[in-house]
């Protein structure tokens, strides 16, 4: 494992009254050894298939790669129709492995064509992508695991339809590549009809578990990206999370630290990167911490509404805006820093004649993002603020491996801990329902009766 795991900034020995006590750890054994059960027991299993999807074989990564370098050698853009955990994986993974300005490059510098994710249904977005793409010549990754998200299905039926009166209809079939469950959903069948290539999604693999399954997968080979290290990266960070000791165990024990510090009203959980290219990774870690421990019943059926509210920051960015409040407000956050060791660039702060700034001059702006990092730290837990930092010796395929696969266990820990489900979403699955129902499709007659009625139409509207 490459990554590095610093929660000394969680203990009282670091924070002293707000933070947590070694004996509170060690008086935790029992806890620890059913939440470590709960969760390896399951591996493989149920809806914690995302436990194997670094296992593929090398033969399955060649035949992605080869597939993606197919499309890479003639599209001039590529885009991914998805949302929730079927977008915000290839969103994270193409910021922090290419190019921080990709679409912006020349051609020549570029190793994959433009690529687009496009998870919001904003009519503006839709306009604006049609702006600057070449349909013709653009190539569209439906993903929806459950096959009939709203979004992604109205997205597919407009390009699709733009894409057969451009090409006819043959072309257009091959500019269209569906990830789907395998043999169920609107759009298996469709795909399936109309003749579409399709990549496989496991039954028990849910959508934010689902970013190193053929989710991920497939737009990182289109992106031409190490998907074998990253999966390398994957299965090493899965070994670690094997270990039933809490102290050599990274997800066990920092998903102890969140509850725990959750059940001392620590209700926030502060994602904070300190690099561009990360910061994505912190929308991905805020909805698999959300959707997954946001919960009104445990498992007994007992009612309890746990979740902690994830946030994202940017380090450094966010020194100047949110840190005031970190370090001065209510006592009711965890911050993660993600900190890495060596950026892909090293820019050195020339020693001008300009006479300001002489402090700076001799450095580089790696040693001053690594000072302001370690500052931050230094005045959060100076202030007796929880924190904990990730320090990855670079931003790599196989570090972002690690790291994904580290999200996945350390929620899916954090879970156990709370006895609660957290693969399910019912709240979500309540939202798409009442749009099914508000927009006429067949079959949700009912849910539109409820909804009409929740409805309170003229009362407390100003204007
Ligand atoms: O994590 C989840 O299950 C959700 O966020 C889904 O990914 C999201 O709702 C999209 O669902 P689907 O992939 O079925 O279109």
């Amino acid at each position: 494992m490459k990554l590095k795991f610093d929660y000394n900034n969680m203990m009282d020995c670091a924070i002293g009254a707000h933070g947590i006590k070694k004996s509170e750890i060690d008086g935790a054994m029992t806890a620890h050894q059913s939440a470590f059960t709960e969760v390896i027991a399951n591996s493989g299993k149920g809806w914690q298939e995302w436990t194997e999807t670094p296992m593929i074989s090398d033969a399955t990564v060649d035949e992605l790669c080869a597939f993606g370098k197919s499309i890479r050698d003639k599209a001039t853009s590529f885009v991914v129709l998805g949302i929730g955990g079927s977008a915000l994986g290839p969103i994270c993974v193409f910021n922090a492995l290419l190019h921080l300005h990709h679409n912006e490059l020349p051609k020549e510098m570029r190793k994959a064509p433009k690529i687009y994710v496009e998870d919001n249904v904003d009519p503006e977005r839709m306009a604006s992508l049609l702006d600057v793409i070449d349909i013709k010549t653009s190539y569209f990754n439906v993903i929806t695991k459950s096959g009939e998200t709203s979004e992604t299905l109205s997205q597919f039926i407009i390009l699709y339809n733009m894409l057969k009166k451009a090409l006819g209809e043959t072309a257009a079939k091959e500019h269209i590549f569906v990830t789907t469950t395998d043999g169920k959903g609107s759009l298996y069948n469709v795909a399936k009809k109309e003749g579409f290539k399709i990549f496989g999604i496991p039954s028990g693999v849910g959508g934010r578990f689902s970013v190193l399954s053929n989710v991920g997968l497939v737009p990182f080979a289109v992106m031409g990206l190490d998907i074998k290290s990253m999966l390398a990266g994957a299965r090493a960070m899965r070994k670690a999370c094997e270990n039933k000791d809490v102290y050599k165990n990274p997800a066990l024990m920092t998903a102890f630290l969140q509850v725990k510090s959750m059940q001392a009203g620590k209700n926030i959980s502060v994602m904070m990167p300190y690099a561009d290219g990360l910061r994505t990774m912190a929308d991905f870690y805020c909805q698999i911490w959300a959707e997954s421990l946001g919960k009104a019943v445990d498992k007994a059926g007992k009612t309890v509404n746990y979740g902690q509210t994830p946030a994202k920051s940017l380090g450094v960015t966010d020194q100047h805006s949110q840190v005031q409040l970190y370090t001065e407000g209510p006592y009711d956050k965890v911050v993660t820093f993600i900190g890495v060791e060596q950026y892909g660039a090293t820019v050195d702060i020339p020693n001008d004649s300009a006479d300001v700034g002489d402090f700076l001059k001799g450095h580089t702006l790696n040693e001053l993002i690594t000072a302001e990092r370690k500052s931050t730290e230094f005045a959060l837990t100076k202030a007796g603020r929880s924190n904990f930092t990730i320090l990855l010796p670079e931003v790599n395929a196989e570090t972002v491996g690690e790291l994904l696969m580290y999200f996945m266990y350390q929620t899916a820990f954090a879970g156990a801990y709370l006895n609660i489900d957290t693969f399910n979403q019912p709240g979500v699955e309540e939202g798409k329902k009442a749009t099914f129902a508000m927009i006429g499709r067949k079959g949700y007659e009912e849910k539109l009766k409820e909804l009409n009625s929740a409805v309170k139409k003229d009362e407390y509207i100003i204007c």
